[in-house]
């Protein structure tokens, strides 16, 4: 039986995998053939200090006294309402073409629309990582995951990979689904943004990707009750995902110490003003100043609330060239890993600027 090696050592990309076996003969083939081996992830043993603390000017922001805020997509051919409140797609835009006012707009789009699923995107996935990191940056600082695999050479682009003898996904083995509804890395002081996600393979059926409004979910709730949880802050912890890496089971390495930061419940969007929930299964641990079991409690009916949201959510599907931006601050997402059997490879690359230290909807709520 064939199985795939991944180095944990920096080496040249197209060294990243390799078939221990040669019974595959027809793996090993597709492997060397395939478009996108420079871009296979490495586990480097680099190892980063802390994140320092940076101002964030959102790039929104500039867009909000343009005229026409929506110029950029002018030369769209269709642009379809993925639900009432989140996500819009959009056919006849090469956004490898977009200058810097284009991308401010877009940036604006993103955050009303909290996603943008853009088609036919080959220019842009072709452009390659120097042109990722260059597109990333225009939007923020931009992250060096602690735990993720990387194209040689570019820390900066998080990589997701699964094919028929591997797997760098967070998943929970014993659990009875994939879903884990998250917002990216929550666990920073600075969590990021706009965010650009495209995959450079996929499956010819599955491997979605589902996203939810944060807004819409606060908005379902009681006046009263968003009052409540206005006054409250949560604990984010990357220890969990950091202890899941050193255990072998994603890469194996961390490369830069875990941390736990404190966040609003409730977060206001810098640019739109817009208030949503921030509370995530995979990272939310514990809400301060509530006694165990109220803080447990409350986190259940939450992020249950979250799991029945089936009204304020989409679903996007991967199609070749696809590219899709969220807004990390007020939208979740979960991955949907329902084509394991098929063997097919879904190799992904997301973009992740970093924003501001999330903004208390309520005003005057301290931060330690
Ligand atoms: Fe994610």
């Amino acid at each position: 039986m064939s199985s795939t090696t991944i180095q944990t050592q920096t080496e040249p990309a197209s060294a990243t995998l390799k078939l221990r076996s040669s019974t595959d003969g027809k793996q090993e083939k597709d492997l060397a053939e395939y478009r996108y081996s420079h871009l296979l992830p490495v586990f480097s043993q680099d190892q980063y200090p802390p994140l320092t603390p940076f101002d964030h000017n959102d790039p929104g922001h500039r867009a909000l006294s343009h005229p026409n805020p929506r110029s950029f997509l002018d030369n769209a051919t269709k642009i379809t309402e993925l639900t009432p409140n989140l996500g819009t797609e959009v056919h006849g835009v090469n956004l490898r073409a977009l200058g810097s006012d284009a991308r401010d707009q877009l940036a604006l789009e993103v955050a009303r629309r909290g996603l943008v699923v853009f088609r036919d995107q080959q220019e842009f996935i072709d452009a390659g990582p120097d042109f990722y990191r260059e597109w990333g940056s225009h939007f923020g600082r931009l992250h060096i995951h602690p735990t993720s695999g990387h194209p040689q050479g570019y820390p900066e682009i998080h990589l997701v990979y699964r094919d028929a003898n591997s797997s760098f996904n967070f998943e929970i083995e014993d659990s009875i689904t994939s879903t884990v509804w998250h917002s990216d890395v929550s666990y920073e002081l600075q969590p990021p943004g706009l965010t650009t996600f495209f995959l450079l393979s996929q499956p010819s059926t599955g491997g979605d990707t589902l996203f939810t409004s944060q807004v819409s979910s606060l908005n379902k709730l009681s006046p009263q009750f968003v009052a409540f949880l206005k006054t409250l802050k949560a604990v984010h912890s990357g220890v969990e995902q950091a202890n899941f890496s050193r255990s072998g089971k994603r890469g194996g390495i961390v490369r830069r110490e875990p941390v736990e930061h404190d966040h609003p419940l409730v977060r206001k969007h810098p640019v739109t003003g817009e208030e949503a929930l921030y509370v995530n299964r995979q990272f939310t641990r514990r809400i301060l100043g509530l006694k165990r079991e109220e803080s447990e409690t409350l986190l259940r009916f939450l992020y249950d609330h979250i799991d029945k949201g089936g009204d304020v959510q989409a679903r996007v599907h991967w199609t070749p060239n696809t590219v899709v931006l969220w807004d990390n601050r007020v939208t979740a997402h979960s991955a949907i890993v329902d084509y394991g059997e098929s063997k097919e490879r879904r190799h992904g690359a997301r973009i992740t600027p970093q924003a501001e230290r999330p903004i208390p909807a309520l005003e005057g709520l301290e931060l330690s």
